[in-house]
């Protein structure tokens, strides 16, 4: 042991920024590093306000990434820092475990207020893939069932009730066996879902309203009619909202624009600004009383950290945000205004097939041109790593424009957009014309850019070993 003293956390951020990457490649996630490396992201953050991620030399970057979504409010928000340091300040008499606290209920209170009336209780967690974990259990405690359905190319997180009724192979792929009794069906198809209720054990249907992975719309009554389907198999109908709910789509739930009323909706994400872990399920009177049916049964699903005063002090923060600022419909307004400016891209250039979303929920897909040589062109990027033609959209983003955002899910030529819902409109109007110069450029100059995406390809091909 040496006798010097170990530097605080304000010592740590002054004296060894910069050494991220290595740490990272040391200790965390080296293929991560080669990713980040191959595609020029590796770069040192060195803040985070509102829209913007803000390098160490203090350039701003338009993040439509948000961090998978949690920074509806914005980065760094004041009105949820100060909750936090309210919280510390008051020394509040935080997990009692044998006891219970203000913040938690306060805010079970809130969010219920905001939800359709079929559910009346919280069960508190931690992460998104807790609360679909808790909702998994519920439905089968509650119904006595055991199979869980789910759709094609569902996500619900990567824990291994949720990976259970996952619907992307490059998740699942090797953690098997998984949970029994989870089956898919294809996201949309109500025959198919019919079919399986009928066989009279399906504990619960769990969807997105919204498929996050390549931002997926449901069919126009779909997810009414599945609800129906549920109420009349015996089944719990069960909305996970983590990444489509706290305002995302343009409502407070996603589930509004369809007048859904679910036995439960997971929450988590956006809910508590970003700045703490948090999750919830809310949950109907019946299925929650089934389950905690006795003060036998008080503890009989938890989690240690549910609930703390912390993530429940910024999480109605959050909520008063998004009241004060008007930000549920700002984000409609903003989304509406970027499907406006992007969907003519589809018929301006060939490489754009379409383009979807609602509120701020956005994705734009790529496909093959027509022409022979920009079809032989296409498949040649695409041979060298499928979805690769979206990288070639994303990284110009990044370089010359200072935009950063996501292809939409593992050899997807999708991009997708979760930009914070405080994005003025100005920054919308900047990303969809940046989208389109980057687009327009791709489609005059392919062959720079094949040759550019066989390098990229082949370092990217270098980092999957
Ligand atoms: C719809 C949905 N459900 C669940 C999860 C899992 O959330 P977490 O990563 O907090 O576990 C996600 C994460 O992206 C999600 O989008």
């Amino acid at each position: 042991m040496s006798g010097s003293t170990p530097p605080t956390v304000a010592e740590l951020i002054n004296d060894r920024s910069g050494e991220e990457m290595a740490l990272n490649d040391r200790f965390l996630n080296p293929q991560m590093g080669r990713i980040l490396r191959t595609l020029g992201f590796d770069k040192v953050w060195r803040g985070g306000e509102g829209a913007h991620l803000i390098d160490a030399d203090g350039e701003r970057y338009l993040d439509l990434f948000g961090g998978y979504g949690v920074f509806a409010i914005g980065r760094n928000h004041p009105a949820a820092i100060a909750a936090v340091e309210e919280v510390m300040a008051a020394r509040t008499g935080n997990l009692p475990q044998l006891g219970v606290t203000l913040l938690s209920g306060v805010l079970a209170e809130q969010l219920l207020a905001r939800a359709p009336d079929s559910v009346a209780a919280m069960v508190p967690a931690n992460t998104g893939t807790e609360a679909v974990e808790a909702a998994i259990k519920i439905a089968r405690a509650a119904t006595g069932r055991s199979r869980v359905l789910y759709a094609d190319h569902a996500f619900h997180g990567l824990t291994l009730g949720s990976l259970s009724i996952n619907g992307n192979s490059e998740f699942r792929d090797g953690f098997g066996p998984l949970l029994a009794g989870c089956d898919p069906v294809a996201f949309g198809d109500l025959d198919a879902l019919e079919r399986e209720l009928a066989r009279g054990d399906v504990a619960a249907f769990v969807v997105e309203p919204i498929q996050g992975k390549g931002v997926n719309l449901p069919p126009a009554d779909y997810l009414q009619r599945a609800q129906a389907l549920c109420r009349a198999g015996g089944a719990l109908f069960v909305c996970d909202e983590v990444q489509t709910g706290i305002g995302r789509t343009g409502r407070f739930l996603a589930l509004e624009h369809w007048q859904l009323a679910p036995d439960m909706i997971c929450l988590a994400k956006a809910l508590s600004g970003g700045l703490v872990p948090i999750g919830a399920v809310l949950v109907s009177r019946g299925a929650f009383d089934t389950v905690f049916d006795g003060m036998e049964r008080a503890v009989r699903h938890g989690s240690t950290f549910g609930g703390n005063d912390l993530a429940a002090a910024a999480a109605l923060a959050t909520l008063r945000v998004l009241d004060e600022q008007g930000l549920v419909e700002h984000a409609g307004r903003m989304g509406a205004l970027l499907l406006e400016l992007t969907q003519p891209l589809v018929e301006r250039y060939e490489v754009v097939h379409e383009v979807r979303g609602l509120g701020l929920m956005w994705a734009i897909e790529f496909g093959p041109p027509s022409g022979r040589v920009g079809r032989a062109l296409w498949e040649a990027v695409e041979r060298r790593q499928a979805g690769l033609f979206s990288q070639l959209i994303t990284v110009p983003l990044f370089h010359e424009h200072r935009i950063l955002c996501q292809v939409a899910g593992h050899r997807m030529n999708t991009i997708k957009a979760l930009p914070p819902l405080v994005v003025q409109e100005q920054e919308i109007r900047r990303f969809a014309a940046a989208l389109e110069e980057t687009i327009a450029r791709a489609e005059r100059y392919p062959s720079a850019l094949a040759r550019f995406g066989a390098r990229t390809g082949l370092r990217a091909a270098r980092v999957r070993r």
